[in-house]
């Protein structure tokens, strides 16, 4: 096959190299970019009077031609192509002749495909945050709707004390705030131009990279043209944040299939957003839930794929790091879909609010609140402590729960208890006396709602 680069070879690359070479499967996504940086790149050109501004307009019109065509799929990609960038040249040399030509001047490939990564992955994190803050616009009703709802919240796995649905949701709602800030200080980063960093050393030509830069909407331009070209931290730490927003996902998702199970019956999920079983005809299975946690895996394994790929690389580009987009792209995907369909599945799940209650009753979730109750009296924390534990110990043989102990039970373990420690185990007020900021008494649930919505604009 003929190349662009045809020149120094002699002979004709193998099919097979062709093949193996060739990354448009992959980026042929980005032709909008570089579409972007090729008309950017013209203007600039002619600016500084190293093409003509006729020959600027020819590709100016040219590449404009090719956006049209693409968009409305009367021009195909070819597969065959070597990449995206190779295809547009082509494509508008064939259309325009000699000025085509004329566009690659001042500019390699190396710092084309850089702009047109960075480009692409500033809508992608754009796109993900915007999914991230519909997802927590529906934690944020689930939450008002269940504030006062109250559940045992668990440590080890084990009933610890109660808080309420509402407050839980906010936690949700805490971890994937963390990860849009993660997103956006990484795209903050990666927002500076690397175009007219060339192959690596820069150029002979006075080429003007502010221009260029503030025309693609960067912040500013790599300073060194070498770490331009060879950079790819952005990939890194983009993929680095969506892992964490995967594993934040993930551990939401466990969650959602532990609450859904017969055992928890703390949450339904929708008919929509659950599956049944090919077999046994009384399943209703959490599907959604386990691909998000399984989905994860994939995208920690492209955070991987990405660091090793880079590791052992001299600067500046190395074809290696043509491999970069597979993985970014993949993260970018397999975490947009995850947030699509998980808002809605939170959305339209019913919290059975009964069996929240009845599993708080339970567990002795409110033996804090008993010991805290002694401290009240006078007793050291570690004293009324191991009085708690004994009273427990003695519930579960006789049957019975904090709340319906006699009082002479009470008093036979330690005689400082009278009748208002059955007001110290209430649960609700267990819930109430919760007033430490963040914590899971009304008031603060209250505040954290109320923060969570100014975030979100009202
Ligand atoms: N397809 C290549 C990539 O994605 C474009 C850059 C190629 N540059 C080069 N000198 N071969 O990395």
């Amino acid at each position: 096959m003929n190349k662009l680069w045809a020149g120094r070879s002699l002979e004709q690359t193998a099919a097979l190299a062709d093949d193996f070479n060739s990354s448009i499967a992959v980026d042929s996504r980005m032709y909008r970019q570089d579409i972007a940086g090729s008309l950017a790149h013209a203007a600039m050109l002619a600016a500084r009077g190293i093409i003509s501004q006729a020959d600027a307009d020819a590709i100016t019109d040219g590449l404009g031609g090719i956006l049209a065509d693409l968009e409305s799929g009367a021009l195909p990609v070819d597969p065959a192509a070597e990449d995206i960038h190779m295809f547009v040249e082509a494509e508008l040399t064939r259309r325009i002749g000699d000025a085509g030509k004329r566009l690659h001047t001042a500019r390699s490939r190396n710092d084309q495909v850089a702009v047109d990564l960075r480009l692409y992955l500033r809508g992608e994190t754009e796109q993900t945050v915007r999914l991230i803050r519909a997802l927590l616009r529906v934690l944020l009703d689930k939450a008002a709707a269940h504030a006062g709802d109250i559940m045992p919240g668990y440590t080890h796995l084990q009933r610890a004390q109660p808080v309420t649905f509402g407050h839980h949701m906010l936690a949700w709602a805490a971890m994937l705030r963390r990860d849009i800030g993660r997103l956006e200080d990484a795209a903050g980063r990666m927002n500076i131009s690397p175009l007219g960093c060339c192959a690596l050393a820069g150029t002979t030509y006075h080429t003007d990279r502010q221009m260029t830069a503030r025309q693609l909407g960067f912040d500013g331009v790599c300073a060194n043209s070498l770490d331009g070209v060879a950079d790819r931290d952005y990939c890194v730490e983009l993929a680095a944040a969506l892992s964490l927003l995967m594993v934040h996902l993930s551990r939401c998702s466990e969650e959602l299939i532990l609450w859904s199970s017969w055992e928890f019956q703390f949450v339904e999920l929708s008919d929509a957003y659950s599956t049944g079983s090919s077999i046994m005809p009384q399943k209703k299975n959490p599907d959604m839930a386990e691909l998000t946690r399984g989905k994860t895996g994939r995208v920690v394994g492209d955070l991987m794929s990405l660091l090793t790929m880079l590791k052992g690389l001299p600067l500046a580009y190395n074809k290696d790091m043509q491999e970069d987009k597979e993985a970014i792209f993949d993260a970018f995907d397999t975490a947009k879909l995850c947030l699509q369909v998980f808002a809605p599945m939170v959305e339209t799940m019913t919290v059975r609010t009964d069996r929240l209650r009845h599993a708080a009753a339970g567990g002795f979730i409110n033996a804090t609140d008993l010991a805290d109750y002694l401290v009240g009296k006078g007793l050291p924390f570690r004293e009324a402590y191991q009085i708690t534990g004994r009273l427990v110990a003695h519930c579960i043989q006789t049957g019975h729960t904090l709340e319906n102990l006699p009082l002479a039970d009470y008093q036979a373990v330690c005689p400082a208890f009278d009748e208002a420690l059955y007001a110290a185990v209430d649960l609700e007020a267990c819930v109430a006396r919760r007033v430490s900021e963040g914590g899971t008494g009304p008031d603060s649930v209250a505040a954290q709602l109320a923060e969570l919505k100014a975030y979100l604009g009202g």
